[in-house]
């Protein structure tokens, strides 16, 4: 059989044509009143997101089932309008204070503080209406809305990965703290979307264990790129302001090992996730290319 090299780029941007596109028919039009909140959610779900939970969760899909399952854009659309709930939330003024976020000006920027928190909480609520109408069997669809609203809550959810981060700035950060923050405000997110994805696709619990394995390492390396990248990229190419977490003493990666070897732990967690996928042959090519985006982007 033939080779065919997987084109990673196409496959993303694929994936998240697909997620605009449900994102574009669940989310209320902009001028549903009240016209400010809806113009708000807009603002920044379709500020240019590279949907990468999405697409992990559409791959993990494919390697469970070996097919596109119909319908799971609209799982990776709730993954994504909660994603862009925490990225709204995690700019604000009282968290990282930021006032760019994809490209654009963040959403407390472009409509004031009380908006902005209210199109966050909206998004999270919105996200969980659209989980309950999931096109899955009725217990996939539960298990789904449990796996997720555990993976944004406060127990190693990102909600509780935010407090930790936020309580350790300008603190000295451990190896130990370091990794729990970005397991729980960033992995946690990630590793459900492949879970979910694979969920939604039909998995039984051995397959979830396993992509539960995988999730966790490609979480956990994402976030260390993030670190990396805010080191290294300027703010025109990242979409977000660069040299903020030394700025604002964060605890990272880089602050505890240093850039080259986070460059190396994230590309060695991403080899070690591999070895989840092993089961599943060639059918796990297209999460596999998807993880190694994670740690090559640029962005
Ligand atoms: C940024 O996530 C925030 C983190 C959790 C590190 P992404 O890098 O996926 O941001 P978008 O969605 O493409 O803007
Ligand atoms: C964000 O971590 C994590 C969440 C939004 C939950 P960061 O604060 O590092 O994300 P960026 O760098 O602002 O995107
Ligand atoms: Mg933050
Ligand atoms: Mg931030
Ligand atoms: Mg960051």
């Amino acid at each position: 059989m033939k080779l065919m090299p997987i084109d990673v780029k196409s496959l993303i941007h694929e994936g998240a044509e697909l997620t605009d596109r449900a994102l574009e028919a669940l989310l209320p039009s902009a001028e549903t009143v009240p016209a400010s909140i809806h113009g708000a959610m807009r603002h920044s779900v379709f500020a240019g997101g590279k949907r990468l939970r999405p697409v992990l969760a559409m791959q993990s899909a494919i390697t469970i089932a070996g097919a596109l399952p119909s319908g799971i854009e609209r799982l990776g659309a709730a993954i994504e309008m909660l994603h862009t709930y925490s990225l709204i939330h995690d700019d604000l003024p009282a968290l990282d204070n930021d006032d760019l976020r994809r490209g654009k000006p963040t959403c407390h920027v472009a409509f004031g503080e009380a908006i902005a928190i209210l199109a966050g909480d909206a998004l999270q609520t919105r996200a969980f209406e659209v989980l309950a109408g999931l096109d899955a069997p009725p217990a996939a669809t539960v298990q789904i809305i449990g796996l997720i609203a555990n993976a944004v809550g406060t127990v190693d959810g990102m909600i509780g990965g935010q407090v930790l981060d936020i309580e350790s700035e300008g603190r000295k950060p451990t190896p130990e703290l370091v990794e729990a923050i970005h397991r729980a405000k960033t992995g946690a997110l990630i590793r459900v979307s492949v879970v979910a994805g694979g969920v939604y696709a039909g998995a039984t619990a051995e397959d979830a264990a396993r992509l539960d394995t995988f999730g966790r390492k490609a979480g956990l390396a994402f976030q260390i790129v993030d670190d990396v990248l805010d080191m290294t990229v300027d703010s025109a190419h990242l979409g977000k302001t660069a040299g903020k977490d030394q700025a604002t003493e964060k605890a990272t990666w880089p602050a505890v090992f240093g850039i080259e070897q986070s460059r190396r732990d994230a590309a060695s967690l991403i080899e070690e996730a591999f070895a989840a996928l092993a089961p599943y042959g060639s059918r796990a090519d297209g999460l596999k290319a998807v993880a190694r985006y994670l740690v090559e982007r640029k962005n």
